[in-house]
């Protein structure tokens, strides 16, 4: 943006206010960002919260990196400087999405530690909740849901997080799901078990 546009341009006050918000719908807006390797279970985790929060009735969304590079971000490759732009931007919709007051799940490998720094300030300290999700390379890799691994190996995918690019562990995340120890429900409701305790969820009798 040029200095001339950015004068232009005004920032819109609402008329609602966060904590308004808040108590009409009964819950925080906040974004859950699950990191970890690719196979290591981010999404297959985020979809089973996201559905029972659903069903308990909460108001929550998946931002799913894969699908999010089947439109928003589809410009976007996989060095570090697009994967950077791809966490901007994914940050970006999921703070739109907990200005709404909605519960945003973020499954993104998001492998630096200054991207999810990035991410933070983006989304803001107070409702950024980070999830590492942890399985050792040779787990992701013997599971290999996709068959990315393989393709990695065989040189035909470049920049692949754990092989060819790397991944930085997150020093001190809000969370860390092992998923060599943790079955799929378990995983989803330590996150849930967080979400009650720390009341993002403020409704009575959603245990
Ligand atoms: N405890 C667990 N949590 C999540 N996934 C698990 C777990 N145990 C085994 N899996 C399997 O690991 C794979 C994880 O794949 P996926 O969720 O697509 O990973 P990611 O989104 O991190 O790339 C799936 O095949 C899933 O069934
Ligand atoms: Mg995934």
């Amino acid at each position: 943006m040029n200095k001339q546009n950015d004068k232009n341009i005004v920032w819109q006050e609402t008329l609602i206010t966060p904590q308004d918000r808040e108590r009409i719908c009964r819950q925080k807006g906040v974004v859950i960002w699950f990191t970890g390797l690719s196979g290591s279970g981010k999404s297959t985790i985020a979809r089973c919260l996201e559905k029972w929060l659903i069903e308990k009735k909460c108001m929550a969304c998946l931002l799913d990196g894969d699908n999010i590079r089947h439109g928003l971000n589809r410009d976007l490759g996989f060095s570090i400087e697009a994967r950077r732009e791809n966490i901007r931007r994914i940050a970006e919709v999921a703070r739109l999405f907990a200005d709404c007051g909605v519960i945003c799940l973020v499954a993104l490998i998001s492998p630096l530690i200054e991207m999810r720094k990035m991410a933070r300030e983006i989304i803001g300290e107070g409702r950024f909740i980070e999830v590492a999700v942890m399985a050792s390379l040779s787990t992701c890799e013997h599971r290999d849901p996709k068959r990315l691994y393989e393709r990695a190996r065989a040189g035909a995918i470049h920049d692949f997080t754990g092989i060819s690019s790397p991944y930085e562990m997150p020093p001190a995340p809000t969370l860390v799901l092992n998923t060599e120890e943790c079955t799929v429900d378990e995983c989803a409701d330590r996150v849930w078990t967080h979400l009650v305790n720390a009341s993002v969820i403020v409704r009575k009798g959603v245990r």
